[in-house]
């Protein structure tokens, strides 16, 4: 079995359920407790075994490749300073991945994305991060869905259960659960935000996966769909026509930190992290609460 050494992060959407915050700021760079987002997602990469990510970015994203890269004028001065812990955690992240970086030149959507990044990834597996989804679990999400693609050779999304009023926010896969595999579903359709009159299950993907390369040949015959843009949703649609692709439903928390109060509860989640932080929250729920 190949080993899953890339991952795609589309980062080019304008963040608009986030403004006026991020007008001058990619969303992604928002932080949760006091890193950006997108460093956690990063970070689950890194310790799922992933050796390079390759971020879709768009105009007004820069911020995320600074991030990433040395800044030996800050790293001088901290070193200077003294602030050993600070200048560590610093150089740390700039260390975690190999970072490229695509342009998406036009929101054609996430499929659309994905394909812009076709040329780094070449023909081998790769794992699919969608920034929005912050997942804490013990074992990182992204490893758990390699765990899975190892042993079976199979694409793989992740699935969690939503009320069914919530269909409509998801892509939605319906399939047959695996004997002795009590995780995986054997997925035979999956369909993008549909109505939850229309829903043909309450299993939802969340923004990870481990796809075959050949989901690119499938990409570049999408048609838009939902919303006019290029969905993956509807390339893994067909894709499964033709090969098994399997949901798994993993094991963690999943948060949107791509809607506000998602964003919120994933700081409290995070802060609680930190005994000291998370004083401070729990004195000001008494006084408040
Ligand atoms: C995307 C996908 C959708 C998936 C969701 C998970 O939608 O298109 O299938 O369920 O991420 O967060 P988005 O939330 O980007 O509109």
């Amino acid at each position: 079995m190949k080993k899953v050494r890339k991952a795609v992060i589309p980062a080019a959407g304008m963040g608009t359920r986030f403004l006026p915050a991020t007008k001058a700021i990619p969303k992604e760079m928002l932080p949760i407790v006091n890193k950006p987002s997108i460093q956690l997602i990063v970070e689950e990469a890194a310790a799922s075994g992933i050796e390079e990510v390759i971020i879709v970015t768009g105009r007004g994203k820069t911020e995320i490749v600074d991030h990433f890269d040395a800044h030996p004028l800050l790293e001088d001065s901290l070193r200077r300073a003294g602030k050993d812990a600070l200048l560590q955690e610093i150089i740390k992240a700039t260390q975690l991945v190999k970072v490229t970086t695509v342009r998406q030149q036009r929101p054609l959507g996430l499929g659309h994305a994905i394909l812009c990044a076709a040329h780094v990834v070449g023909d081998e597996p790769f794992a699919v991060f969608l920034p929005d989804d912050l997942v804490d679990s013990e074992r990182p999400c992204a490893a758990q869905l390699i765990d899975v693609y190892q042993r079976t050779g199979k694409s793989v999304l992740a699935l969690m259960n939503v009320p069914r009023e919530e269909t409509s926010q998801y892509g939605i896969a319906a399939g047959t659960f695996v004997p002795d595999h009590e995780r995986e579903l054997l997925i035979e359709a999956l369909v993008e935000k549909p109505p939850a009159a229309e829903a043909l299950s309450t299993l939802a993907v969340v923004g990870r996966y481990v796809l075959d390369p050949s989901v690119f040949d499938y990409l570049r015959r999408t048609n838009p769909g939902r919303g006019d843009e290029i969905q993956l949703t509807d390339a893994l649609a067909q894709m499964v026509q033709k090969q098994a692709l399997i949901g798994y439903l993993f094991e963690g928390e999943r948060f949107d930190a791509g809607d506000v109060a998602g964003y919120l509860l994933a700081n409290l989640n995070w802060a609680r992290k930190t005994p000291r932080l998370w004083r401070s929250v729990q004195a000001w729920v008494k006084a408040h609460g």
